[in-house]
């Protein structure tokens, strides 16, 4: 049993990471032009509109007056960077699913209104079984934690592993608006049982 809504065991990767990837994910992540990721995997940014829109964001500390109106990333997990360590971004973020499967975990912490409150934790698959209630598309609106990791296909673990989907942010991604969970940020927001089930998706 799992004190996580969403899954029946304890969430956990299923699976040793490789030491190198494999030469099919290799071959996409030269294609795509795909670089590390600080919060584990591959990315690439493919779109940045030209037009700005005012920073819908007062709180922003050294902050720039406008921001980009979106911007899109391809965003790759592998077997050798199977997790997307716990973070959040203030923008809503469109996600579309291209190939593989996974786990997010969605930790609400936008909607506690008092100190102390615990938010609501959501967790749910992405990937291609749309009848066997996998999404295609998700999105996350800013504010939210979020932490993402690899499921292998059910015939076994191969080293081809891999979660590839776009992410569309709007107002654009900008690195003031982006932050890592904490330690003690995780503390504050679960019970100390959750915690035992979801540090191993921090960064730090
Ligand atoms: N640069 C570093 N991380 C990101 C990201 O998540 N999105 C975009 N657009 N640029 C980045």
């Amino acid at each position: 049993m799992s004190s996580i809504p969403g899954f029946t065991n304890t969430p956990s990767l299923g699976f040793t990471p490789s030491t190198s990837e494999s030469p099919k994910t290799q071959a996409i992540i030269k294609t795509l032009n795909l670089q590390p990721h600080l919060e584990g995997g591959y990315f690439v940014e493919t779109d940045r509109d030209f037009r700005t829109v005012p920073n819908p964001f007062p709180d922003s500390a050294q902050d720039s007056p406008t921001r980009s109106a979106s911007t899109t990333i391809y965003y790759l997990l592998t077997a050798k960077s199977p997790v997307g360590h716990f973070h959040r971004n203030k923008g809503r973020t469109v996600h579309t699913l291209h190939k593989g499967r996974g786990w997010y975990v969605i930790i609400h912490a936008d909607e506690v209104k008092q100190q102390g409150q615990k938010p609501r934790i959501e967790a749910f698959r992405v990937g291609q079984d749309v009848e066997g209630g996998e999404k295609l598309q998700w999105i996350v609106e800013g504010g939210k934690y979020k932490a993402t990791f690899v499921v292998p296909e059910e015939s076994g673990v191969t080293g081809d592993e891999m979660l590839l989907i776009s992410e569309t942010v709007v107002p654009g991604f900008d690195f003031a608006d982006h932050n890592f969970m904490k330690t003690e940020t995780l503390h504050e927001l679960v019970t100390p049982e959750q915690v035992k089930e979801l540090a191993w998706l921090l960064l730090e």
